[in-house]
């Protein structure tokens, strides 16, 4: 089984690329909305999360856990990562290998405030790909407004704007280095034309999910999807599955 874990819907985002290459392999979801945002939260806080989220997946008995959150493998690289006996794949790492096989040179990150505090981004690009310069952007607006479902907002349509406005103007790519930013594609692509390319790590990180299932003989199930949330209400979280997944 595979699990995953996010703040909340942003870590569907990846799940849908996993479901899409792995469609006969079962999966577990958690949504840590009671926490949500993450990326407003400290290091030692974020780390008590990660901790427990990984334990419940480790519970639930997965395999394999794709990474889902971008601000919980940030904070893994200072704190460390909690021991698991699944196999962890680390979404910021799948986004350097990524950006180092695409082979751009000026890449901007946007990202939450924790991951940037971190400098996880700009280390481990460093290491995949040292002639590579990035700059990385704090974009806190934009959780709350995909978690309250309001896509297609003018709200979300300026935060997008007011992000974007931050960085160089001469970058070639831009990564989506939270997993709630996809859901705004279209707004970034607005905002940032044609010219710089989007980046959503989730496609490698299926990639390299696939690989690992393969090389490590994770046997498939019937295809199940379970999704469990910490906050109140599954309303949001069962709308986005069937919106983002058609499931
Ligand atoms: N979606 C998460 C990430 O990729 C966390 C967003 C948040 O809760 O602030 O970083």
């Amino acid at each position: 089984m595979i699990g995953f874990f996010d703040s909340g819907l942003g870590g569907l985002t990846v799940l849908r690329r996993v479901r899409a290459l792995l469609p006969h392999h079962d999966a577990v979801f958690l949504a840590d909305q009671k926490h949500v945002p993450y990326g407003d939260r400290d290091d030692a806080d974020l780390h008590r999360l990660l901790s427990a989220n990984i334990a419940w997946l480790d519970a639930q008995g997965c395999d394999v856990v794709a990474m889902a959150c971008n601000t919980s493998c940030a904070v893994a690289q200072s704190l460390g990562w909690p021991t698991s006996r699944a196999l962890v794949l680390d979404l910021i790492e799948s986004a350097a290998i990524a950006v180092s096989d695409a082979g751009f040179e000026r890449v901007g990150v946007l990202a939450t405030s924790a991951t940037v505090r971190s400098g996880a981004y700009t280390t481990t690009l460093g290491r995949h790909a040292p002639h590579v310069r990035v700059h990385e952007v704090a974009a806190p607006a934009l959780v709350p407004l995909v978690e309250a479902g309001l896509l297609d907002s003018p709200e979300a349509r300026a935060a997008v704007a007011a992000a974007c406005a931050e960085l160089p103007t001469d970058i070639d790519a831009v990564i989506l280095a939270c997993t709630h930013f996809p859901y705004l594609d279209a707004h970034f692509a607005a905002s940032l034309g044609p010219s710089v390319a989007r980046i959503d790590p989730a496609y490698e990180q299926a990639g390299r999910t696939a690989a690992v299932v393969a090389s490590r003989g994770v046997q498939p199930g019937n295809g199940t999807l379970r999704t469990e949330t910490t906050g109140d209400d599954r309303t949001a979280l069962d709308r986005a599955v069937r919106e983002l997944l058609g499931e």
